[in-house]
């Protein structure tokens, strides 16, 4: 079975139907892999963070409160709600905007902490996202991601089976981290478990 690539209209046409409800479906479901990525964050204390992939905002609220934040994504409806949740925190170091993660109009090096967290299988080009990340990242600061990657060999064996209906509905269901990780020149420094089984993982990288 081929891989079906997904395009940026399949990610546009799907997070527009998920906004609405995606809280509930992926708030808890994910929220380990967020966790261990926000305790990350504290631990480097960064004072200027990108979000690739921003989506509602749920992560907006936990960053520490005097990096200036910036969160990006390419769905006008999950930013809409992003922007409530800015508002109703009053996060004034925060702002977000519609724009491309994987060619973004910022200064090389110009943060000190990139998150990606579940955003790398959902965009059309995996590698391009993560060359603009490490592109934008300080050489003294890191990127960290979070995401679910391809599991035993019964998950993998579903995940091929679901590849199909997941391009469909905006994401790569098998999602390799040797591929993905391993062969980027990330300098992965901590690699943590997280969400149901284990499924995902909140990796801590150097661009250096
Ligand atoms: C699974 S959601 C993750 C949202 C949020 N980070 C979270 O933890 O819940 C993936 C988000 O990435 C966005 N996205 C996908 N490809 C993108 C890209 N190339 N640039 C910016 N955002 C992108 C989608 O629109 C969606 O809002």
């Amino acid at each position: 079975m081929s891989e079906q690539k997904v395009t940026f209209a399949d990610v546009k046409t799907s997070y527009r139907r998920w906004a609405g409800v995606y809280d509930r479906v992926f708030g808890a479901v994910l929220q380990d892999g967020r966790n261990k990525l926000l305790r990350q964050v504290a631990a480097l204390q960064p004072k200027s963070i990108l979000e690739i992939g921003v989506g509602t905002g749920l992560l907006l609220p936990h960053y520490p409160p005097n990096a200036r934040v910036v969160g990006v994504d390419v769905s006008d409806e999950m930013l809409a709600i992003a922007r409530e949740r800015i508002k109703k925190h009053n996060l004034t170091n925060t702002s977000v905007q519609l724009s491309d993660g994987e060619s973004l109009p910022f200064k090389d090096a110009e943060f000190e902490c990139v998150v990606l967290p579940y955003v790398i299988s959902v965009t059309p080009d995996p590698k391009a996202l993560i060359n603009e990340a490490m592109r934008l990242c300080s050489p003294t600061g890191h990127v960290i991601i979070a995401n679910h990657f391809s599991g035993s060999k019964t998950w993998a064996f579903l995940e091929k089976v679901a590849e199909p209906i997941a391009a469909k509905i905006g994401f790569h269901s098998s999602f390799s981290y040797d591929e993905h990780i391993g062969k980027s020149s990330l300098n992965v420094t901590k690699v943590e478990a997280a969400n149901l089984l284990g499924l995902s993982k909140v990796v801590t990288a150097k661009v250096r």
